[in-house]
């Protein structure tokens, strides 16, 4: 059966997802997109050869066309707004802002739906790997999480943690941030997504650095887990994605693919 996908954020990620259901890649049903900037949605149908989608003026709109996954591929805020509406009319939801859902309020009636209409939350692995190592580690019990977060300055540009920092300004590393991950994500909502990712999966609140540094090659995120069976070191050197410095290219090839597992029907799982 053939997936129906919605998509919120007509961005840099939801475009190439939009790309990548019209290129055939993921096998599925392109049925509705929306944003807030509308044009943005409008402009990216225009791009797409195949089946042109529904330009949603609400979320209820996008929900008429009846999709099975949402995507969200948007903002914290698009979480907050229409995570709930999403999984009570029995839709799956896909999110890519995880940061969110370090709010207990809001990931408790995002659970407490899900549980209710079987409708599933998804979140990939994003900007970061190893995420089935940290799950299968807590069954022998987390002690420490600890994430380093390296960026070049503009990648840090209008984070209300990098607020009254003079980011072009710097010439050396420059630590921006240290402590908890809940505060991380608040701070830089668009830089730490994998906090939040790694909070969730560990079961362990990380502490997180982030550094503003001038000399970086990209965006790398080092990873230490200490637990009872393993102590693992993890170090991403991410490309930025070209239409989105914030947004490492691995999160957003890392939507793909978990979008295109989903709609898969494949029996294989290296097929
Ligand atoms: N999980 C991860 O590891 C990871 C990695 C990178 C990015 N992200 C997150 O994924 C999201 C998308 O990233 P991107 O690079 O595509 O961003 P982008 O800025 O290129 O695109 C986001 C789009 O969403 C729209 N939008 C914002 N708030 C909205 C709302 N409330 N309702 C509807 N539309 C809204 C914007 O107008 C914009 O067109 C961001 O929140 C980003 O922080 C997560």
């Amino acid at each position: 059966m053939t997936r129906r996908i919605a998509i919120i954020g007509c961005g840099n990620i939801g475009g190439e997802l939009a790309a990548a259901i019209d290129r055939g890649v993921i096998k599925a049903r392109l049925t509705s997109l929306y944003d807030v900037v509308r044009s943005k949605c409008i402009e990216l149908a225009a791009r797409l050869s195949r089946e042109k989608p529904i330009v949603a003026e609400s979320i209820e709109e996008m929900l008429a066309a009846k999709p099975d996954i949402v995507v969200e591929a948007a903002s914290q805020a698009a979480v907050r707004e229409h995570g709930l509406k999403i999984l009570l009319a029995g839709a799956d939801l896909m999110i890519m802002s995880v940061g969110a859902l370090l709010d207990e309020e809001l990931r408790s009636r995002l659970e407490e739906a899900s549980r209710r209409t079987g409708a599933r939350i998804h979140i990939p692995s994003g900007a970061i790997g190893g995420l089935d190592a940290v799950r299968a580690l807590r069954l022998a019990g987390i002690d420490k999480v600890t994430l380093r977060t390296r960026k070049p300055p503009a990648a840090l540009k209008n984070a209300p943690g990098a607020a009254g920092v003079k980011l072009e300004g710097i010439r050396r590393p420059e630590t921006l941030f240290r402590g908890p991950a809940s505060k991380a994500v608040k701070l830089f909502p668009a830089n730490v997504n994998v906090a939040a990712t790694l909070t969730l999966m560990s079961g362990v609140e990380p502490i997180v650095e982030v550094i503003a540094d001038p000399m970086a090659s990209g965006n790398i995120h080092e990873i230490i887990i200490e637990s009872k069976a393993s102590k693992m070191k993890i170090q991403v050197i991410n490309k930025p994605s070209p239409a989105n410095p914030k947004t490492s290219y691995l999160a957003v090839l890392s939507a793909v693919e978990a979008l295109r597992s989903l709609a898969s029907e494949e029996k294989i799982p290296w097929a």
